[in-house]
């Protein structure tokens, strides 16, 4: 069985499709069996980035599933390792019930007020609805200095949630990556401390939740 991680947020252009192909690559990269599945109709941006993968020959291949929100796959496929789930910037009762399967769901979220607020209420609205707290992480992208991250981090803790280590700063190089079909862990400069330190603790968590839940 996979485990499984959905991306999730109120807020539209957070990272969420982002970090599922950061997800996606790392994972796909390590030999792992990947299924990342774009569950946002309305924009289908994960096809457009499949497809400019495609187009430049950048390996290893990720294959895109499009579903509908409501539709959610099968998280029990045996053939998956890693299922990842990106959904629409919209809390609604469908993305509610991907989010109830998941062993872990992760928030990105800027580092504004205007961020960081709407995020702690989509976690407070989960855990109500039953996602265990411990299975609810924040993911702090598009920072652009050190004291954004720290101002962040202290608002979320006080809130009383995980905030995973690490960062995605703000940066152009991201998004001509993205326009290119490469992940932000696949670009020429090479991989940053702070993504690294990200991606490393997410894998860590999804890896303890999932144990959590077997046993
Ligand atoms: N760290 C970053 N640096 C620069 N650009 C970024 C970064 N993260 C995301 N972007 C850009 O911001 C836009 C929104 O990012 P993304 O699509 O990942 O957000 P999202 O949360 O999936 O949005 P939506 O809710 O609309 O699905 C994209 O154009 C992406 O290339
Ligand atoms: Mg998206």
């Amino acid at each position: 069985m996979p485990v499984v991680i959905a991306l999730i947020s109120q807020k539209g252009g957070v990272g969420k499709s982002t970090l599922a192909r950061a997800i996606a690559a790392v994972a796909a990269g390590a030999g792992l069996k990947v299924r990342l599945v774009d569950l946002d109709p309305q924009q289908r941006t994960l096809l457009l980035w499949e497809k400019a993968r495609r187009d430049n020959e950048i390996w290893p291949e990720i294959t895109i599933e499009a579903l509908a929100t409501s539709e959610g796959p099968d998280v029990r496929a045996p053939m998956d390792d890693v299922l990842i789930l990106d959904l629409p910037g919209q809390m609604t009762e469908a993305a509610l019930h991907v989010a109830l399967r998941a062993h872990l769901v992760v928030q990105p979220t800027g580092p504004s007020r205007d961020d960081l607020h709407p995020g702690v209420l989509v976690f407070h609205a989960l855990q109500n609805c039953g996602v265990p707290r411990d299975r609810l992480v924040f993911a702090l992208c598009r920072l652009l200095t050190k004291a954004e991250e720290d101002k962040a981090r202290s608002y979320l803790a006080a809130a009383g949630y995980a905030v995973l280590p690490g960062a995605i700063p703000e940066r152009a190089a991201y998004r001509e990556a993205l326009d290119r079909g490469r992940s932000l862990t696949e670009i020429d400069a090479g991989l940053d401390e702070l993504v690294s330190s990200l991606m490393a603790g997410l894998f860590r968590k999804v890896e303890e939740q999932a144990y959590a839940t077997s046993g």
